[in-house]
């Protein structure tokens, strides 16, 4: 029994793996393994020599299986050590660089205007793009019959077949929101909505989706003397520039009156355009005094209060700031165009921080 003893520690000390403890188990405390072969003879020995024997054999059987599984928890340590040593990562090193993601200019626009008119008390509102065609058309005093319907080139859900439900639009532009604005909050109002609108048009400057923030400030006394300061303000701030000369042009739009478009002086010098300077002029908006019909949809007494309506195009306003010359390319998700003109993610435009650095 001693002899089996040595033999086995030894070689249970000396195993190199598992494998080999498996082996050496096997060998030894195995069904077949030459301690289960022994204590088999038991049954063989007188009851003298059993009461010897049995104790001693089990004695050896539990200290060959607490040897195995001692080595075998040395064996797992001991890779365990090794991996750690070999499987090792420097988190003090430098970042590799990776190509990141650009913000689309009409994001990092929509931001600036965002900005802009926020420090001047505007808060964002928002109206769906599927809209009925009373908030797109009539409630901006824009009757069946009117022109505009036909000119703004609208997307209907379905055509309008005998006594079903009058079709939804696409709606053609942000001015909507005017009207949900008012309804939903009242007067006084300060708001811009900026958004996707659409309109069946294609051509380098005209895509069937493209994006316009709506303005609107309603209030006792709003006239367009603050009308023509709130855009000066804009335009400046916009074009980071110190002074700009604007011209109101009178003009006509169904849900304001008076209306004006207002066009930037500029320059197109060496072909290209500088903002601020020059002999040329580039229409930006359009703009006036909400129509009084326009304010009763919206719920608002206009014998009460009265005010301004803007919109404006924001790729447009991106094309001009950003020197971009072809609008179909805002919507081509090519890669070199938005790594060219994107804007990196941490540039969050603020009025203090600068809005396009
Ligand atoms: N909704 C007009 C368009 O899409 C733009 C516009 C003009 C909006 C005058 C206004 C406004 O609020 O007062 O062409």
């Amino acid at each position: 029994m001693n002899d089996l003893r040595d033999k086995y520690l030894t070689a249970i000390a000396g195993a190199r793996d598992e494998a080999a403890l498996e082996d050496l188990r096997v060998q030894a405390v195995g069904k077949k393994g030459e301690i289960s072969l022994q204590m088999r003879e038991l049954g063989r020995m007188t009851p003298e020599e059993r009461q010897v024997a049995g104790p001693l054999l089990n004695a050896l059987k539990d200290e060959i299986n607490s040897a195995l599984a001692a080595r075998k928890a040395a064996l797992s340590d001991a890779a365990l050590d090794e991996r750690l040593r070999s499987e090792w990562l420097d988190v003090t090193l430098p970042a590799r660089p990776r190509r990141t993601g650009t913000i689309h200019p009409v994001s990092q626009v929509t931001e600036e205007v965002t900005a802009i008119f926020a420090d001047m008390g505007f808060a964002v509102a928002e109206g769906p793009q599927i809209e009925s065609d009373w908030y797109n058309f009539d409630a901006l005093n824009i009757p069946g019959h009117h022109p505009a319907r036909a000119e703004m080139d609208t997307f209907y859900t379905h055509r309008a077949t005998g006594d079903e439900r009058p079709p939804h639009v696409l709606r053609t532009h942000t001015s909507p929101v005017q009207i949900r604005a008012m309804q939903a909050q009242g007067a006084p109002l300060r708001v811009i909505a900026p958004g996707r609108v659409y309109r069946a048009d294609y051509d380098q400057t005209h895509t069937p989706m493209f994006h316009q923030v709506e303005g609107l400030a309603i209030d006792r006394d709003i006239s367009m003397a603050n009308l023509k300061w709130v855009l000066e303000e804009f335009v400046k701030a916009f074009f980071e520039v110190d002074n700009v000369d604007l011209r109101f042009r009178a003009s006509h739009f169904p849900f304001t009156e008076p209306s004006a478009e207002v066009d930037i002086r500029c320059s197109w010098e060496g072909g290209t355009l500088k903002v601020g300077e020059g002999d040329d002029w580039l229409e930006i908006l359009g703009s006036g005094m909400v129509h009084p019909h326009v304010l009763k949809a919206g719920n608002i007494d206009p014998n009460e209060w009265q005010g301004f309506a803007f919109g404006m195009g924001i790729d447009r306003i991106a094309m001009l700031k950003y020197g971009i010359p072809d609008l179909r390319a805002f919507f081509d998700s090519d890669l070199r165009w938005l790594r060219h003109y994107g804007f990196t993610a941490l540039d969050v435009p603020t009025l203090h921080g600068g809005l396009s650095r």
